[in-house]
């Protein structure tokens, strides 16, 4: 059982996690604060942070059941977002995990954010009582072999999967992440943040051919992304035709943006599956939460373009401190170190993520 704090972006949350069953998830989202400046103020976020953490906490702990004053017997661990991130509102949540180590005596396991994002679509909710036998064996935490794509507000990237700690990066962004193309696109358009939920919702009723937008790198060798031009092309558009007259000419731009970043993204991770000989993708991150984009993998795994197709249920696409508890849990179950170690950015791929795998034979 392992309790969880996750701060490194505009999220306070806390979870407790019974191997991958989630006893409890709390977040308590920011955008309130940032939407206003159209985006992230990195230190609003840290001040912030520091006044949700406390009742985030407290809110996790009892609708987990657990008892405040006993979590040194009930937990086996504490995990905490310790990279990549905001600073100032990593530090928050990692000070804060410290002193429950420190009062629990229990053992403080840093989590990489992107780590906790792989293991998204391994949660269960707890009611899932049936599978509670096979939750507690320390294999069901394995992360099966497979090729993830991250899509987030700060990450674009295609890893191979092939265990925990066991992480290559097949292709990433040249320029923007996916989400803040959203983002940005949106606040073009007039919309508030963050934009890809609204665009996703306004984008169902839109044509998604009304607007040829490119599609970068599509017709490129490699397994790379970039979306900046993308962004500039609904610029140049609404400097050409103006701001969309009509409901329906935002619904059209909405949708027609949507596909260009979802045809991108699918034909790239299809690719990159067949190449790395990968029979499963996982789609993970808050832009795997995109309908359009779950709509074509699965059109995409129905036309054997690929084995199998698996994202997260919604509320575990964003962050969240359910999906750190479960990478966190892992490497408790392994024996792995229990270290944090601080940093704003750190590659999926870096040999700090899979200290044991080194130089074992
Ligand atoms: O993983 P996440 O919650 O935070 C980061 O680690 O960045 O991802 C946030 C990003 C934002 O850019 C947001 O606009 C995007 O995910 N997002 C979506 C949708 N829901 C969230 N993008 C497209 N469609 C959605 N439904
Ligand atoms: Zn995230």
């Amino acid at each position: 059982m392992i309790l969880a704090l996750e701060s490194s972006c505009d999220e306070t949350a806390c979870a407790v996690v019974d191997g991958l069953r989630v006893r409890s998830s709390v977040v308590a989202s920011q955008i309130d604060v940032h939407a206003r400046f159209g985006g992230v103020v990195p230190e609003l976020a840290s001040r912030h942070h520091l006044d949700a953490l406390v009742p985030v906490i407290r809110a996790a702990v009892d609708e987990a059941g657990l008892d405040f004053a006993r979590l040194g017997e009930q937990l086996d661990a504490i995990a905490v977002t310790d990279s990549p991130g905001l600073v100032g509102a990593l530090l928050v949540g990692v000070q804060a995990a410290r002193g429950l180590a420190l009062a629990t005596g229990l053992p403080l396991y840093g989590v990489h954010h992107m780590e906790g994002h792989l293991f998204s679509p391994l949660l269960r909710e707890a009611e899932a009582e049936a599978e509670a036998q096979a939750d507690t064996d320390s294999d069901a935490l394995a992360l099966p072999p497979h090729l993830a794509l991250l899509v987030s507000g700060g990450h674009t990237e295609l890893v191979r999967v092939g265990g925990l700690g066991d992480y290559t990066l097949v292709g990433a962004t040249r320029d923007d992440a996916a989400g803040e193309a959203f983002d940005k696109v949106a606040k073009l358009l007039g919309l508030r943040y963050p934009g890809g939920p609204i665009i996703d919702r306004l984008a169902k009723q839109g044509d998604p051919e009304a607007v040829r937008f490119p599609r970068a790198m599509l017709d490129r060798p490699n397994f790379d992304f970039s979306f900046s031009g993308l962004k500039t092309a609904v610029a140049v558009h609404l400097e050409r035709n103006g701001q969309p007259d009509s409901r329906q000419g935002l619904l059209d731009l909405c949708a027609s943006f949507q596909a260009a970043v979802v045809e991108v993204l699918v034909a790239k991770t299809c690719a990159a599956a067949r190449a790395h000989g990968c029979e499963r993708v996982h789609v993970v991150g808050g832009v795997a939460a995109n309908s359009g984009l779950r709509g074509a993998f699965e059109d995409a795994a129905k036309a054997g373009e690929i084995g199998s197709f698996v994202t997260a249920p919604l509320r575990y696409c964003g962050d969240n401190a359910a999906m750190i508890a479960a990478a966190g849990g892992a490497r408790h179950a392994r024996g792995w170190p229990a270290v944090v170690d601080v940093d704003s950015s750190v590659a999926i791929d870096d040999p700090r993520l899979a200290p044991v795998l080194e130089g074992a034979s």
